[in-house]
């Protein structure tokens, strides 16, 4: 396929509504796009629920200052991003006749140091890096390289939305009928660039006529469940109900749980999670009241080289994010580490994974799945 560079571009949209693809109903479906001119076309995630704010950009600051800023965000959604915005960058170097190795692996080393927890960014980046260490190599001129690498960006976004459906097709088969499923954070289309992890289950069994509900945290302190999840299932028309992070304990304690369905952001090879900060207390909680604890997650989140979730890095983000009286020590980590043996079950685009996870696991990772290519070595 052929592809041409586009020129410089940079702008913000205002929009008071979605595509009409998302006006029907079911998850959102622009969170993440090329735009008109072959830049990345986002959606900031910041202004919502207030407003629904469209960005474009081909230029790796901005994408970069996207990522940290969590416009985008979400595990896969940030890999996905930062892989179209290399590859839009680079076509507008290609046609400025300076797209070169170094400026590439410049651009790719900026992108991959955004954000350090969730690993499907180093994950789509080293993708990104490969293809155009190869095209490079092969001494192709600058259009070709620029062509190689949206292609590749556009697969791991195709790959992306697969894994999505099937982590879906797998988890719907844990939902009972009419369930109460409590989830954290946001780890719905918005997080991906599909129909999400966590609630790609909620959606399938929504789909499946399984009437599923949700119970939203908050999350604290930047409040994904209460901004994000909830719009994103109230305008799917999926029954949710947001509740502050301290009630997750009562509610469990009044049966009003069925089961709590989070997603990740790097899981370890025994089976560890890192997810957004405060997934350890409910899990915690979780086995207190014998509720079953799922983690949803692509295998671009998974970490084998990682024995355990104690070597996963954990952002710890500015003090200003959290509501505390001025001049107070605020220590604000994004994520923390659930040990493998309070999870139930991992449900993953290759299907649903019980404990032991070190045994499953490796035989998952060593095994190649047709259609979906293979993401750890
Ligand atoms: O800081 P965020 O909003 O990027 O954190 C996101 C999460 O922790 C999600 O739960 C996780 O990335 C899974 S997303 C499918």
């Amino acid at each position: 396929m052929l592809w041409f560079p586009i020129l410089a571009i940079s702008g913000l949209m205002s929009s008071s509504a979605l595509s009409s693809a998302n006006r029907r109903g079911g998850p959102p479906t622009d969170q993440i796009g090329w735009s008109a001119d072959g830049g990345v076309r986002y959606l900031d995630q910041t202004q919502l629920p207030d407003a629904e704010v469209f960005r474009e950009t081909a230029d790796i600051d901005e994408m970069v200052e996207a990522i940290k800023m969590l416009r985008v965000r979400g595990a896969p959604l940030i890999g996905v991003s930062a892989a179209m915005g290399l590859a839009a960058a680079a076509a507008v170097e290609a046609g400025n006749g300076r797209l070169n190795l170094e400026w590439f692996e410049d651009a790719a080393a900026h992108l991959a140091g955004a954000r350090p927890t969730a690993v499907n960014l180093a994950w789509a980046i080293d993708r990104m890096r490969a293809t155009g260490r190869r095209t490079f190599a092969q001494g192709a001129d600058v259009g070709t390289v620029a062509t190689a690498l949206h292609d590749e960006a556009q697969a791991i976004w195709d790959e992306d939305i697969a894994m999505c459906a099937a982590i879906g097709a797998a988890g719907t088969a844990l939902v009972p009928p009419s369930a109460t499923i409590l989830t954290h954070c946001n780890a719905g289309a918005l997080a991906t660039g599909g129909m999400g992890t966590a609630l790609a289950v909620v959606y399938q069994a929504h789909a499946d006529g399984k009437e599923p509900r949700v119970v939203s945290t908050e999350t604290r302190p930047l409040r994904q469940g209460a901004r994000l999840t909830v719009w994103e299932l109230h305008r799917a028309g999926i029954p949710v109900t947001a509740i502050v992070d301290s009630a997750a304990a009562s509610f469990m304690a009044g049966g009003n749980v069925d089961c709590v369905i989070t997603g990740a952001d790097r899981i370890a090879a025994n089976g560890d999670v890192a997810n957004k900060i405060g997934t350890y207390g409910l899990a915690v909680l979780a086995k207190a009241h014998g509720i079953p604890f799922y983690v949803a997650a692509p295998f671009s989140t998974f970490d084998m080289t990682l024995a355990s979730g104690e070597a996963i890095p954990i952002e710890e983000r500015p003090g200003h994010e959290v509501d505390a009286a001025p001049g107070v020590p605020v220590r604000n980590p994004a994520f923390d580490v659930t040990p493998a043996d309070l999870i139930s079950a991992l449900i993953t685009d290759r299907g649903v994974f019980r404990p032991p996870y070190v045994e499953s696991l490796a035989t998952a990772a060593a095994r190649e799945v047709s259609g979906v290519r293979r993401t750890i070595d």
